[in-house]
């Protein structure tokens, strides 16, 4: 039996950082440290005022308050955190690959292999190496193979142990998580692994959630949870575009679906489409693998959930342009939300993005508030398009952080992120700056159409 009394994480992200925050809370006997190149941010996850993490997740700060200097650490000093540690997780980003063969399609893992040949450098002693990001299958053989390749004598172990927590929920998801899923060898060696990690995580976590499987299952399983779900979304927003020409309502339709058992509820919401670091990313990676098999056939299919999402961006913006009498040149519209889901920071692929896009080669002046997100991050998430120039973007695109002070003289309000505190507005207040009509395109369904309509507004949302 190996108990695991040193783990190392690199990476110190959006899964490391709350990842390990957790382990750390629940296992206090076990010296954790997490490491990145990116010293800002490790500044950040040590900085005294706890509001200055580096990212927001609700319920973090009190789990890393409790946790920080006592036994879980965050530096900057990465060999040394490999060097003590038993069981390594490696938790870096995989990004669609922006260069070279595969580009556009597959993951970028030039820092997974980064991490494996630092692994193989530093470790004079065995150790647990485990995939925590979201990797293609089979990329524990390239791993193993890199580490085996040494020529010191260390023995290293991989496990393929895929998380599944959500932004904006990640804590409540790590601390509840419907199931943990830990691939391994199937030879005795990779048993005594597995349950070493087994015996960490059933610090807090019931045993028959503790999932055991083959590596390649559960590095399957991760990119399959994530297209099952993403799938789900484009099928309801599929709907919603039906919806609006026939008089249907999709938040009924969603509703009667759900009800029925074998459908369930979840994962129903229509919107202007799914953002996020994962579901696009994932999914093309998927099809980039099908499509190394040659199974073209799995690969369209699961490549139209990807053009559906792409379709409901682009719709939404049109129907902005549409309705404001096919012309939004010169027209302040005014972004409530920027963040690619609520309670979260985090603006990777968020919808907004590209409906601003949209709507700024339309020449509109967007006004952006989200209470999360910082000007420098909207303006750099526009400005990695590459579509206009920096000038370009930051005279036409205004931030605000004040909610009732951005609607002066805007022709219309739309909501890309469904932020509680948009629905408790004073919306009269609202509608008396507005230039009139006014017009609110609502991505999210989260508004009460009727007592808008009563007000004034000229009120559309998505799938009615
Ligand atoms: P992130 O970009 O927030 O964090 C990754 C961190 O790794 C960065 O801070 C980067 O500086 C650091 N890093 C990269 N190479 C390094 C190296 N060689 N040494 C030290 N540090 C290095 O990414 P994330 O959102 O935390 O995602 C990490 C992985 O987890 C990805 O594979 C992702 O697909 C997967 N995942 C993400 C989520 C999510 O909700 N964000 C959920 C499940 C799985
Ligand atoms: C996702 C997976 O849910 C998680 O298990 C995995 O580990 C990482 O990827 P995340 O991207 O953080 O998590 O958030 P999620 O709640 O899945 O939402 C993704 C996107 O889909 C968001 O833009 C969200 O607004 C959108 N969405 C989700 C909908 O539009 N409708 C829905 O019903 C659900």
């Amino acid at each position: 039996m190996l108990k695991v009394k040193n783990i190392c994480c690199i990476g110190a992200g959006y899964v490391g950082g709350p990842t390990m925050a957790v382990i750390a809370h629940k296992c206090p006997d076990v010296k954790v440290t997490v490491v990145d190149l990116n010293e800002a941010r490790i500044k950040a996850w040590n900085d005294k005022d706890i509001t200055k993490l580096p990212i927001y997740e609700p319920g973090l700060e009190n789990i890393v308050k409790e946790a920080r200097d006592r036994n879980l650490f965050f530096s900057t000093d990465v060999e040394k955190a490999i060097d003590e540690a038993e069981m390594i997780f490696i938790s870096v980003n995989t990004p669609t690959k922006t260069y070279g063969l595969g580009k556009g399609m597959a993951a970028d893992l030039k820092y997974i292999e980064l991490c494996a040949r630092q692994i193989a450098a530093v470790a004079k002693t065995d150790k647990i190496v485990v995939e925590k990001s979201t990797l293609p299958v089979r990329t524990a053989e390239a791993i193993k193979n890199i580490l085996d390749n040494t020529g010191n004598g260390v023995k290293f172990q991989i496990l393929s142990n895929p998380e599944f927590l959500a932004e904006g929920t990640a804590v409540q998801d790590l601390l509840s998580p419907d199931r943990v899923l830990i691939g391994g060898d199937l030879d005795e060696e990779g048993q005594v692994a597995i349950q070493a990690l087994v015996d960490i995580y059933a610090n807090w976590v019931d045993r028959d959630k503790i999932l055991t499987t083959n590596v390649w299952s559960s590095e399957l399983s991760k990119l399959t949870a994530n297209a099952f779900l993403a799938q789900r979304v484009s099928s309801i927003n599929a709907m919603s575009e039906l919806c609006e020409k026939t008089g249907a309502n999709v938040n009924e339709v969603a509703k009667a679906i759900g009800m029925d058992s074998r459908i369930g509820s979840k994962f129903l919401k229509a919107s202007v489409g799914f953002g996020g670091s994962c579901f696009q990313k994932d999914i093309l990676n998927l099809v980039y693998i099908a499509k190394s098999y040659g199974l073209n056939e799995v690969a369209d299919y699961w490549e139209q959930v990807i053009i559906m999402n792409d379709h409901q961006k682009r719709r939404f913006a049109a129907n902005i342009v549409k309705t404001l009498y096919n012309t939004v040149s010169g027209k302040k519209i005014v972004f409530l939300g920027w963040a690619f889901k609520k309670d979260t920071n985090d603006t990777r692929e968020s919808a907004a993005i590209y409906v601003a896009d949209d709507l700024l080669n339309e020449q509109a002046n967007i006004a952006v508030y989200d209470p999360k997100v910082s000007q420098q991050k909207i303006l750099s998430d526009l400005n990695y398009l590459g579509t206009r120039s920096e000038t370009e973007n930051s005279e036409s695109v205004k931030v605000y952080e004040d909610p009732y002070e951005i609607c002066k003289d805007a022709h219309a309000i739309a909501i890309l992120t469904e932020w509680d505190e948009f629905k408790d507005y004073d919306w009269q207040r609202i509608y008396d700056k507005m230039k009139k009509p006014a017009f609110v395109f609502d991505g999210r369904n989260i508004l009460d159409g009727e007592k808008l309509n009563k007000i004034g507004f000229v009120y559309k949302n998505i799938g009615s």
